[in-house]
């Protein structure tokens, strides 16, 4: 895959969890509790008035981050970088989501694109629990066509998609499980534009140094 290549399909990416433990890891910043029940020992309905992003929940995994930054970049290093061709930027710090039984993680059917994100900009979906039906992101096969289906994965895959240019969404969760899954961004480089937009949910930059950081590929060992 070069940074020319057009990235319109949907691809499933495994991984080893005992080399790349997330689970366990985010289970242990909460307390170790189930995290398809995260929903009974933690606030994850976003309060009236406040983005789907602003929940005990969402507070705890940013405040706890740091646990697994060196993960995180590990994984980067290993599964992601290879994907891509050159130098990279990448989510600092990725997208945490809780769709809970009742409610939907992100309740309006978009594309990124209509959110500041730019063309070249290929997202990656990594769940922390089973995800299926309504518990899971929704997503159309091609542009336009509002086919949408389900994403069923388990924890130790994860989806390589077209966020910016097919819509997704969720639906109101009637599984009875909550979904924890988080997310991130990758733009080739030499793809890269400083656009000076934020993102819509946190006013976070999106330039290298905030929202995104540089990783250096091939990296060095
Ligand atoms: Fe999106």
């Amino acid at each position: 895959m070069t940074s020319e290549t057009p990235l319109l399909d949907q691809v499933i990416h495994t991984y080893d969890q005992d080399r790349f433990p997330f689970v366990r890891r985010v289970r242990d910043m909460f307390g170790d509790a189930d995290l398809a029940r995260i929903d009974e020992s933690c606030a994850v309905h976003p309060k009236p008035g406040t983005t789907d992003q602003a929940t005990e929940a969402h507070a705890r995994f940013y405040a706890e981050f740091d646990s697994i930054r060196g993960l995180y970049h590990d994984f980067l290093r290993t599964h992601v970088l290879p994907l891509f061709t050159g130098d990279v930027c990448v989510q600092a710090v990725p997208t945490f989501r809780v769709c809970p039984p009742g409610g939907v993680a992100v309740s309006t059917f978009h594309r990124d694109a209509d959110f500041h994100h730019q063309p070249g900009t290929v997202n990656f979906w990594l769940p922390l629990t089973r995800a299926f039906g309504t518990n899971s992101i929704w997503i159309e096969s091609a542009p336009g066509r509002a086919d949408y289906q389900p994403v069923e994965l388990v924890p130790g895959e994860v989806l390589q998609f077209d966020a910016i240019n097919l819509r997704h969404g969720n639906l109101a969760n009637d599984t009875g499980a909550c979904r924890v899954s988080f997310d991130f961004r990758v733009i080739p480089l030499d793809r890269f534009q400083d656009t000076g937009l934020s993102t819509v949910t946190s006013a976070t930059p999106m330039r290298i140094g905030a929202y995104y950081m540089v990783m250096e590929n091939p990296p060095e060992r």
